[in-house]
């Protein structure tokens, strides 16, 4: 039920920023998605507790206004290079941590915020939570391209199946495919906060995500790929019945 996997989100974001947003957190990375907005809230609540020079730098247009209505102190990486924690919500998270993001388009940024910080933290409901990425994220990994290359990016994907499959052993998917992902409330593709566009592209299981990730990025005119290998140190899942499970 709906209201059971918001409840999964809200609990995994309260132990999240209940554990790790101490007061020594002066620097914190704040992602994007429905559950970071639980995350926000908890902050709110939690705002005696917090460091008081505390400094969120959000990775999307999203975060950056849910921040200032929350009356948090918003900055950017030119100031604040360096980052004690960032936590973030994602599409799926894989046994070694390994995860897929970009459901909403923001993992450009968020990519280059949770490589910023010391500590990379992901909080999920549980119906991501998985052994292998492909498994239960069906939509493919959101690849942000420059509008200029989008279609012959797209071309190169679905060339991977051929015998010179350079990533070959990392998916299942017998012939790759990719789509321009379209906006909902306009004609058109979306567009990101970067300006770019975005590519979901379909592997499949994913059984080497580095490895497929190495590849993607490789591709000229590729700006991200929301595939994030290695980032998290740890993922709070949040279940059905209220309590929340982590893994490191
Ligand atoms: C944004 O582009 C994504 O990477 C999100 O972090 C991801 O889609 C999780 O969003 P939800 O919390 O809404 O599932």
């Amino acid at each position: 039920s709906p209201s059971l996997v918001e409840s999964a989100k809200l609990q995994a974001a309260c132990q999240a920023v209940d554990n790790h947003v101490t007061p020594g957190v002066r620097r914190l990375g704040v992602g994007s998605g429905s559950t970071i907005v639980y995350a926000i809230e908890r902050l709110k609540e939690n705002r005696n507790d917090l460091h008081p020079d505390l400094v969120c730098i959000p990775t999307s247009f999203q975060s950056r206004m849910l921040l200032i209505e929350a009356g948090f102190r918003v900055g950017d990486l030119d100031e604040f290079p360096e980052l004690d924690l960032a936590i973030d919500g994602a599409d799926e998270i894989d046994a070694q941590l390994n995860a897929i993001k970009g459901g909403g388009a923001a993992h450009l940024r968020e990519k280059v915020v949770a490589a910023a910080a010391r500590s990379f933290i992901l909080i999920a409901d549980h119906r991501k939570d998985s052994k292998t990425l492909g498994e239960q994220w069906k939509k493919g990994i959101p690849i942000e391209v420059i509008p200029f290359a989008y279609n012959t990016v797209k071309a190169k994907i679905e060339q991977l199946a051929d015998s010179t499959d350079l990533a070959k052993g990392a998916y299942s998917a017998p012939a790759p495919r990719a789509h321009l992902r379209m906006a909902t409330a306009k004609a058109g593709p979306v567009v990101t906060d970067s300006g770019n566009l975005i590519l979901d592209a379909d592997f499949g299981l994913i059984r080497d995500p580095l490895k497929l990730l190495g590849v993607l990025k490789m591709l000229p005119g590729v700006v991200e790929v929301g595939l994030f290998c290695g980032m998290a140190n740890k993922a709070y899942f949040g279940l059905a019945d209220g309590s929340t499970t982590c893994r490191m």
